[in-house]
């Protein structure tokens, strides 16, 4: 069976494809801040013995490296990068913030980023060879139509941009690199309100990693796998 690691796993979307990984049979690398207070995780490996949980804070690069070192001998097949932080509800534009600025460019930017560096050597071992990233319709500039958000936007604007290049970088070796907007999903970033479910936008997600081919790396899709202008 494959392997698949997923940063921010212990709720939202993150949990969310560990539970269907884990149902799907496959061994989940099930990382997260702080693995003894995920109870959802620790229940869903308590289930699935197939699941083991990892300390990881995409922002620390020590965290990275213990991580890197305790999985030195195995493969991973899909590489999602999940993590991501929203810090922008009633931030007003006339008061922006540079720190937290720089603070969400830490997690949606540079995490994804040292995440995949930090473990492209088990990424390249697998078969599949795939790093999924978890960005968003915010991070399209073609859709940019009111004024806000500008720590989220530009993170993950950035992140598209970066990713697209190392797609590049990496196609020689047979990696393949995706940029996905999950939809508006019911999650604490989300909210109640929001319209779809993470089990639905997971799966969609998941159907579209399962028709990868690499003519589809770098490129930017929606859950229900339609293309969205950059
Ligand atoms: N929900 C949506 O509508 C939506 C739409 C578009 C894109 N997205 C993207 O989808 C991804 C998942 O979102 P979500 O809705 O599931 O959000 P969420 O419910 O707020 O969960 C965010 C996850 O990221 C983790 N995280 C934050 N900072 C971290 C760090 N430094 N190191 C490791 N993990 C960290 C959180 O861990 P803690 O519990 O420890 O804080 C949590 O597990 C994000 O990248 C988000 O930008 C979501």
């Amino acid at each position: 069976m494959p392997n698949v690691l997923v940063t921010g796993s212990n709720r939202g979307i993150g949990l969310e494809w560990c539970r269907q990984y884990a149902e799907a049979g496959w061994r989940v690398f099930a990382t997260c801040r702080f693995p003894d207070a995920a109870h959802d995780l620790v229940e869903l490996a308590a289930r699935r013995p197939q699941v083991s949980l990892h300390y990881l804070n995409v922002v620390l690069p020590e965290s990275l490296e213990q991580l890197r070192a305790e999985l030195q001998d195995e493969a991973i097949d899909v590489l999602v990068n999940n993590a991501g932080v929203y810090f922008e509800k009633n931030v007003r534009p006339e008061r922006l913030d540079y720190d937290t600025w720089m603070q969400t460019l830490e997690v949606n930017t540079f995490g994804p980023m040292r995440v995949a560096e930090a473990l492209i050597e088990q990424v390249a071992r697998s078969e599949r060879r795939l790093i999924l990233n978890m960005s968003s319709h915010m991070g399209s500039i073609a859709g940019i139509e009111v004024p806000g958000d500008y720590y989220y936007r530009t993170s993950k604007a950035a992140l598209n941009a970066a990713m697209r290049g190392l797609s590049l970088g990496l196609k020689e070796r047979g990696i393949g690199v995706l940029l996905l907007h999950p939809g508006w999903v019911q999650t604490r970033m989300g909210g109640p309100g929001a319209p779809v479910a993470a089990a639905d936008s997971v799966a969609g997600m998941r159907s579209l990693a399962e028709r990868f081919g690499m003519e589809m790396s770098g490129r930017f899709f929606r859950y229900d796998g339609s293309e969205i202008p950059w």
